[in-house]
């Protein structure tokens, strides 16, 4: 059987090279071994570091931008709509990004109500002057709240393109199409530091949201024919439609790339979204994942961000103990970064102050 090894070095950047994408990122991100939680837990526990990927404080998201922005800007595009929670970390990393190409961010933050004050991913949304509309739910709204996010961003681009203007709508957590490709080619990345340091990885675990870092890094360890089992953590409700979502994706990912659906389509039945570590609800941090977030600190001096990589690591560290992941295993955690909403409060980073 052919290795990555033999397929590599270039058998993804060949299909992606003629996509359109723009330079943010300071790839390849960092492969960390994290020496002291591995010698604690008996496992080789490695970390992928794109919460330092690039600007405005990182994140997955700037994988995904590279190629969403350029998509917009080979539509003419000057103005870009997204979507997020009032913490939205992909919110924060495309108004950094919009604001090194010259783009107007446009930003529909969905929040329980108008907060008393800007922190966080908000104020550095605020610091970006990215134009934030906050969407409020009243009782009767919470249901469809998106929807009313989306109807207010719609009257909005009308306004802009009577006015001459082009929009590109960006969906919540850049989950298209473009923006997974950033995520198939980070699945190369990987193998090549891997090949290179001599690592076997038997896992890789990520904190999983929209589905967009899962299907890239699903495609391509497909394309690649590697044999690593991909562990993506859930951090709130998931929607009933995510695997067929998830599905539709890779078909739309095959589209794109031109090249046959058998080889990357994922689906629906293959796909296992771990889901008893997302705690109460999305934003809402539990014991566990305040003990991964401390843990993490007080050991290796990394900040994990309270939203979505607390609760994956709580589930990989549960994991680990109860045997699931077996000891002796080498396992990845793909840091997604989040760590600015270390500083969004009490209600959504919760009690890590003390022992
Ligand atoms: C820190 C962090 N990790 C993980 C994710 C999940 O990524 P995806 O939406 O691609 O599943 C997000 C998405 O917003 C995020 O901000």
């Amino acid at each position: 059987m052919m290795s990555s090894a033999d397929k590599m070095p270039t058998k993804i950047r060949s299909l992606l090279k003629s996509i359109p994408k723009v330079e943010l990122g300071f790839f390849p991100t960092p492969l960390q071994r994290l020496h002291k939680l591995s010698e604690k837990y008996n496992v080789d526990l490695y970390m992928k570091r794109d919460d330092i990927s690039g600007p405005g404080f990182g994140g997955n998201k700037i994988r995904k931008l590279e190629y969403i922005i350029a998509e917009a800007l080979d539509e003419e595009c000057d103005y870009v709509f997204t979507y997020g929670g009032i913490q939205s970390n992909h919110c924060r990393q495309l108004a950094a990004s919009c604001r090194i190409f010259d783009l107007e961010p446009v930003l529909y933050l969905i929040g329980e109500e108008e907060p008393e004050e800007y922190r966080g991913n908000l104020h550095l949304d605020k610091l970006l002057d990215a134009e934030v509309n906050i969407v409020t739910a009243g009782a009767k709204e919470v249901d469809n709240i998106s929807e009313k996010a989306d109807k207010l961003a719609q009257e909005r681009m009308k306004e802009l393109r009577t006015e001459g203007h082009r929009c590109y709508d960006c969906p919540a957590g850049g989950f298209n199409a473009a923006g997974c490709l950033g995520f198939i080619e980070a699945f190369e990345e990987l193998m090549e530091q891997t090949d290179e340091q001599d690592i076997e990885l038997d896992y890789l675990a990520h904190a999983n949201g929209t589905g967009g870092t899962y299907t890239g890094l699903e495609i391509g360890r497909k394309l690649l024919s590697s044999e690593i089992k991909i562990l993506p953590f859930s951090v709130g409700t998931l929607s009933e439609d995510f695997e067929e979502k998830v599905s539709r994706m890779s078909k739309s990912v095959a589209d794109k790339l031109d090249i046959d659906e058998e080889d990357v389509m994922i689906d629906a039945e293959e796909i296992n979204v771990e889901t008893r570590y997302s705690g109460p609800d999305y934003g809402v941090p539990y014991t566990a994942s305040e003990e991964a977030m401390k843990e993490l600190a007080r050991e290796e001096g990394i900040f994990l961000g309270p939203t979505y990589t607390s609760k994956a690591m709580a589930g990989v560290l549960d994991r680990i103990k109860n045997g699931e992941i077996e000891e002796g295993s080498t396992v990845l955690f793909w840091h997604t970064g989040g760590t600015p909403a270390v500083f969004a409060g009490k209600d959504f980073v919760g009690d890590i102050y003390g022992p």
